[in-house]
């Protein structure tokens, strides 16, 4: 019997679809080659968490839906900045499903992930899309669509995407509460409208110059659903005037992330660097994982 185990996650970008999502339109997002190590280690006495680099209150409430009571301590390791838009809580759902499933000499497989980690997930956002965990399940590109009798995944072949990612900081508002801002808001109108474009941006895959506008169209329609803000706006059109093709933020808004589409070796990370932005350049985490 193992008395220690350790697993990894990726976190994620959402490429398109972010809010709309909820509410059954498709979106696409793709696993990036950032995440999160959990490792648990057996022990006398209650369960906890050792040591983090995420710093939340939920924590343990949230994995202590998937966890014994007695037993285990966790230590958890991040590379990924923490509630900002790039699936830190899904990284973390599907590392600790994972590593207790290695503890007890199991591999967890797509199902088995999905599934407890979105007891994870809703103790975090309430009632998430599932959109974050599965991509981090999943790995690669994946287009989802949540429906009452389960999600719709389709992982896509190989994609050529290549990103700058811009982190504004942590959002003022969870994105509980930026999903609840939405559904008060009830604007079905853009909503829809960023399910069609997200079709648009589904047959544009692979052609970065029809993809860069379209990202361009989806940042919009965001801010009219009134989940951007004005740094977000700032690092999208710097981003833009940095040579990315097009950009829009990433996530449920009110802070976080923005990307930008670039061409293969560009230097718009520096750029924004050299104007004090937080930039880096992101890969797509590849593996797929099917258990
Ligand atoms: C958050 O990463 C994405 C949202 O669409 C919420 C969700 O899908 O649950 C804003």
């Amino acid at each position: 019997m193992m008395t220690e185990a350790r697993a990894f996650a990726p976190g994620k970008l959402i490429l398109t679809g972010e809010h709309a999502v909820v509410y059954g339109h498709r979106a696409v997002a793709l696993a990036v080659n950032l995440g999160t190590t959990v490792s648990l280690q057996k022990r006398l006495g209650p369960s906890g968490i050792d040591s983090s680099d995420i710093q939340d209150a939920r924590l343990w409430p949230a994995l202590s839906t998937i966890l014994p009571e007695e037993g285990i301590g966790v230590h958890i390791t991040s590379t990924l900045p923490i509630g900002c838009g790039m699936g830190s809580s899904a990284a973390l759902a599907v590392a600790t499903v994972r590593a207790y499933a290695r503890l007890k000499g199991e591999e967890a497989d797509f199902n088995r992930c999905y599934t407890e980690a979105f007891k994870v997930e809703r103790v975090f956002h309430g009632n998430p899309s599932g959109l974050d965990h599965s991509v981090s399940a999943l790995g690669g590109v994946l287009v989802y669509r949540r429906s009452p009798t389960g999600p719709h995944i389709s992982p896509l072949a190989p994609v050529a995407l290549h990103l700058v990612v811009v982190d504004t900081g942590p959002p003022a508002q969870s994105t509980a509460e930026m999903v609840e801002n939405v559904r008060i808001q009830g604007n079905h109108k853009v909503l829809s409208a960023i399910g069609k474009l997200s079709e648009e941006i589904i047959k544009g895959l692979n052609s970065p110059e029809r993809l860069g506008p379209l990202l361009n169209q989806n940042h919009r329609l965001l801010c009219e659903l009134g989940v951007s803000t004005p740094t977000l706006n700032k690092a999208v059109s710097t981003l833009r005037r940095a040579g990315a093709l097009g950009a829009k933020l990433a996530g449920a808004g009110g802070g976080g992330v923005a990307i930008g589409l670039v061409r293969p070796g560009s230097r718009v990370a520096e750029r924004m660097q050299a104007e004090g932005w937080k930039a880096m350049d992101i890969e797509v985490y590849k593996e797929y994982y099917d258990g």
